[in-house]
């Protein structure tokens, strides 16, 4: 055991998880899709801090357009004074969401802008009644933690909202396994009418929806279901919200949002994650009608910072100029089709979309969750010099989210690896 973990564990909440067990890694420099850790081992990261190192690490266009802000002497100034740097980006987020006349609003973290979105739609409702989709991650505080339905993630059930669930899009177990994508559309949509007539009172505010859930595991409902949903919401005026923080930017290659999967347009979209490539940036967009709907002063010290604004255009200047969604779309085929080429009986599922690629490993011949093999496979692929992540309900799914300038050799590299481990891990499980 190394003496930072130690000390990490000896200063640290017991609750925030470290990847690796006694053998966490430090990293301490990065070049494109590398890390390079203290121990001065070389890795392919196929993780990126959790899909958020969306570009890559040091990236000359990111790094100058920070040290030029850093350069000016002006690292905040607070949302008092007019920030260049984040007119400019809410500019460009507001013509790339969809939304007509749209409003953008700046935060730290997606937790807070889910929380800013809530409080958007709870205000224009006028209700605190909110429809949640089960197996979903949304955040870390009272508000957010009440719309994630994640035992995992959920450590208090105090709320300022009423939340209804909805049944999450599981293919592989659950009541909505192995229904056809009409079937699963049609029985999900009577399942929200059914919520809305028994469990609701009166006017619900909205329904927030990852399009793909991330922590949850890549699952996702077929395309169009959220367009499906949306036609009954319209019905009510109820607002949709679609929590973008994981399948922003073009990540899912056939989209640059996630929504647009779902032939609908979401009255609100909460982002972060990707859009700093590391610098700490959220926030939502909504249409002005909605978004002006806050009946008091309310800002965010540091959200949008001239920093994290700086990182953000460059960011987001980056994947467009770069054809980034092309290249998650090109490169994110060879890792699909690659895996699901792969022939073991611990494999249950290989889902996913461009560079968002979840595996799902079950014990042989079933569907129970084998977070076992999953644990083994992670740290094989560690051993191979591949960094993954790990999430989904039962902890047996295995998260591919790498940054999107990825290159074909590198997803062929890293597909090695992967088939290697997961080859190992059949060979060890036992029948
Ligand atoms: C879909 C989604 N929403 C919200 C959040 C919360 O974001 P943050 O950790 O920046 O607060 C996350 C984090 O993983 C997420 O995946």
């Amino acid at each position: 055991m190394s003496e930072l973990l130690d000390r990490h564990r000896a200063v640290m909440p017991n609750w925030m998880p470290v990847y690796y067990g006694d053998d966490a890694l430090e990293i301490v420099s990065g070049s494109g899709r590398r890390v390079t850790a203290a121990d001065g081992r070389t890795y392919l990261d196929f993780f990126g801090g959790v899909l958020t190192t969306m570009i890559g690490y040091d990236v000359a266009e990111i790094s100058d357009a920070v040290r030029r802000q850093i350069g000016t002497g002006v690292a905040h100034t607070s949302t008092l004074y007019l920030i260049r740097q984040q007119v400019e980006l809410a500019e460009k987020i507001a013509r790339l969401s969809g939304i007509p006349d749209a409003r953008v609003f700046f935060t730290n973290s997606g937790t807070e802008a889910n929380e800013s979105a809530l409080l958007m739609a709870t205000n224009v409702r006028r209700s605190n009644q909110i429809l949640a989709i089960k197996n979903s991650y949304h955040g870390r505080t009272f508000g957010t933690m009440a719309i994630t339905g994640h035992r995992t993630w959920s450590s208090s059930s105090l709320s300022p909202f009423t939340v209804n669930w909805l049944a999450s899009a599981d293919r592989l177990r659950g009541r909505m396994a192995r229904l056809s994508d009409a079937d699963l559309i049609e029985a999900a949509v009577d399942d929200l009418r059914e919520v809305l007539a028994t469990v609701t009172a009166g006017d619900v505010a909205a329904l927030i929806a990852e399009p793909i859930q991330g922590v949850g595991g890549f699952v996702a409902g077929p395309d169009g279901l959220l367009g499906a949903y949306r036609k009954v919401l319209g019905e009510h005026g109820i607002l949709l919200i679609a929590d973008e923080v994981q399948t922003g930017w073009g990540r899912t290659g056939d989209h640059f949002w996630g929504y647009q999967a779902h032939d609908v347009v979401p009255d609100l979209i909460t982002f972060a994650k990707g859009i700093g490539n590391g610098f700490a940036l959220g926030g939502v967009v909504g249409s002005a009608t909605v978004m002006n709907a806050v009946p008091a002063i309310s800002f965010s010290t540091f959200g949008g910072n001239p920093i994290s604004a700086a990182a953000g255009n460059a960011v987001l200047d980056y994947v467009l100029d770069h054809d980034l969604q092309g290249n998650a779309r090109r490169v994110g085929t060879i890792l699909l089709d690659g895996l699901r080429a792969l022939d073991h009986a611990i494999v249950g599922q290989v889902r996913g979309r461009g560079l968002m690629i979840g595996i799902e490993f079950v014990r042989p011949g079933t569907t129970e969750p084998d977070p076992g093999a999953t644990l083994r496979v992670f740290d094989l692929c560690r051993a191979g010099g591949l960094l993954v992540g790990k999430g989904g309900l039962h902890g047996n799914v295995l998260r591919i989210g790498p940054p999107l300038t990825l290159t074909e050799e590198e997803a062929r590299e890293g597909l090695t690896v992967l088939a290697d481990a997961i080859a190992v891990a059949d060979g060890e499980s036992v029948f």
